[in-house]
């Protein structure tokens, strides 16, 4: 039992004393404001006040704050200082996704409250230890500047008036004082907890084991999921004539993160299960981590339909590029490689779902509840009306929040369980799972004539689309 002052008020924490402050702010007192983007220290969207300055709540055992002042974004009162920063946020679009705001409005105010008219070099130091992946940081540093005086906080715009004026989001006021709704903000009672197993091989054959027997002696655990409980088609993508990526994967995990099961069950139970005693057993083959690798002769085929494990090919001609190039006054040949790019949103991937009689709702972070609803009319074998899906806040997606993630393990628990079912990766889980930008190798000739005018380009790229398309016919179009 922890007692502290929260938000002004006296509260006692009934959770063991090592739990981390940022879930009994948000799992015991209801406060969900106080965003989790890492719980490792990384991003700072959890910080809160202790006793005025400001910490990171995830790495705080509730034990830490006993007898101390906890203020989080929604104890910070909207009057004074506060109305004029989240005033300032608003006026300079300083809240984009917003997953970042409560952090940032939270460091702020610790720092106005410290320094009423900090210069840049403070707000910067004062604001550096939570990550923005939306705004680059200049219009949040701005708007804290503009609340010390350094510059003005630009008025709203009038009508007819204020062509170029930056306009104010309509959300914007729930995200500077916390109250938006974002994936794991809203939990329905009585919810059960979802969790994927996933593979930890790059390439491997696999065999799930004895489940009933596993069930039998794992009290909590209610319910294995794999390929054979997919009611329709195991199978999704964001572009349908490519879809391949299976919900489960059937006897082959195709990349380090495949999924191949869920458990389904108490919250507790769920979130301390030791993946290491699933009953699975694996059969790992030779990796392909390259496209050199996967186009090698002899490489295993990783898709029936796919040859050479090419996904698509694109080739345009228009000219002679070599009569064109060996003609020019300058030429310059580049061999260059990009990586695979993490896409970082500070949210991630998180939801939940409920059966109403026939019909699935899934709520949560997407960017295309549309496509959502449409895969998952497919994989759940039902009518695209008997899918609703109910899109939360999104804390950034930068497209990868296109691609189907959590939508069909909640759904399909909610659905054979018969109760609400939720889940929240955890960040190593997100960026797993994931799609990224696809790594490139890339050769190019370019030639000019002497103004420099360009007579002839050759252009040669092999992109990485990883095990499955998901956007890769996309990518090789563009
Ligand atoms: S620093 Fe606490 S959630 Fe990222
Ligand atoms: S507004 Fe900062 S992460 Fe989106």
């Amino acid at each position: 039992m922890t007692c502290f002052t929260l938000n002004g008020k006296p509260v006692t924490s009934q959770l063991p004393a090592s739990t981390r402050l940022s879930d009994v702010l948000r799992n015991e007192m209801g406060l969900s404001g106080t965003k989790i983007g890492c719980n490792a220290g990384d991003c700072g969207a959890c910080s809160v006040l202790l006793d005025g300055a400001p910490i990171c709540s995830c790495l705080t055992a509730v034990a830490q704050v006993d007898g101390a002042a906890v203020t989080s974004i929604e104890g910070l009162h909207a009057d004074g200082a506060i109305a004029k920063l989240q005033d300032s946020f608003l006026a300079h679009g300083a809240a984009q996704c917003g997953i970042c705001t409560p952090g940032m409005m939270v460091a702020a105010s610790a720092l106005l409250a410290e320094n009423p008219a900090p210069n840049r070099r403070d707000v910067e130091d004062a604001l550096g230890g939570v990550l923005c992946r939306c705004t680059g940081y200049s219009k949040i540093i701005d708007a804290v500047l503009a609340v010390g005086g350094d510059t003005k906080i630009s008025p709203r715009p009038q009508a007819g008036q204020n062509v170029g004026s930056p306009i104010r989001h309509l959300d914007g006021q729930p995200k500077v004082d916390g109250s938006l709704i974002y994936g794991d903000d809203e939990v329905p009672q009585g919810a059960l907890l979802v969790r994927v197993i996933r593979s930890p091989h790059h390439y491997s054959s696999f065999k799930i084991g004895d489940k009933t027997g596993f069930l039998a002696s794992h009290p909590g655990i209610l319910a294995i999921l794999d390929a054979s409980d997919i009611p329709g088609r195991n199978c999704f993508g964001v572009i349908p004539p490519f879809a391949d990526q299976p919900v489960f994967a059937e006897t082959t995990a195709l990349y380090r993160g495949d999924a191949v099961a869920a458990i389904v069950g108490d919250a507790d139970v769920i979130a301390h299960f030791d993946e290491a005693t699933f009953p699975i057993t694996w059969t790992p083959h030779e990796t392909m981590l390259s496209p050199a690798s996967a186009m090698a002769d002899g490489a295993a085929k990783l898709h029936e339909n796919r040859d050479g494990n090419i996904l698509v090919r694109g080739y345009v001609e228009t000219g002679n590029a070599d009569i064109a190039l060996a003609a020019a006054a300058h030429q310059v040949e580049i061999h260059t490689t990009t990586p695979f790019i993490e896409h970082a949103y500070i949210e991630p991937e998180a939801g939940y779902a409920t059966r109403e009689g026939n019909r699935i709702v899934i709520h949560g972070c997407t960017q295309a509840a549309q496509m959502d609803r449409e895969s998952l009319a497919e994989i759940m074998g039902m009518e695209l009306d008997a899918i609703r899906v109910v899109p939360s806040a999104c804390g950034g997606g930068f497209g990868s929040k296109l691609d189907v993630s959590f939508q069909p393990y909640v759904a399909l628990a909610a659905w054979v369980l018969g109760r609400p079912a939720r889940i929240c990766y955890s960040r190593g889980e997100s960026m797993r799972a994931s799609t990224k930008r696809h790594p490139s190798d890339i050769r190019l000739a370019v030639g000019c004539d002497e103004t420099g005018r360009l007579s002839g380009f050759v252009f040669d790229g092999v992109f990485n689309t990883g095990a499955y398309a998901s956007w890769g016919p996309t990518v090789e179009d563009t």
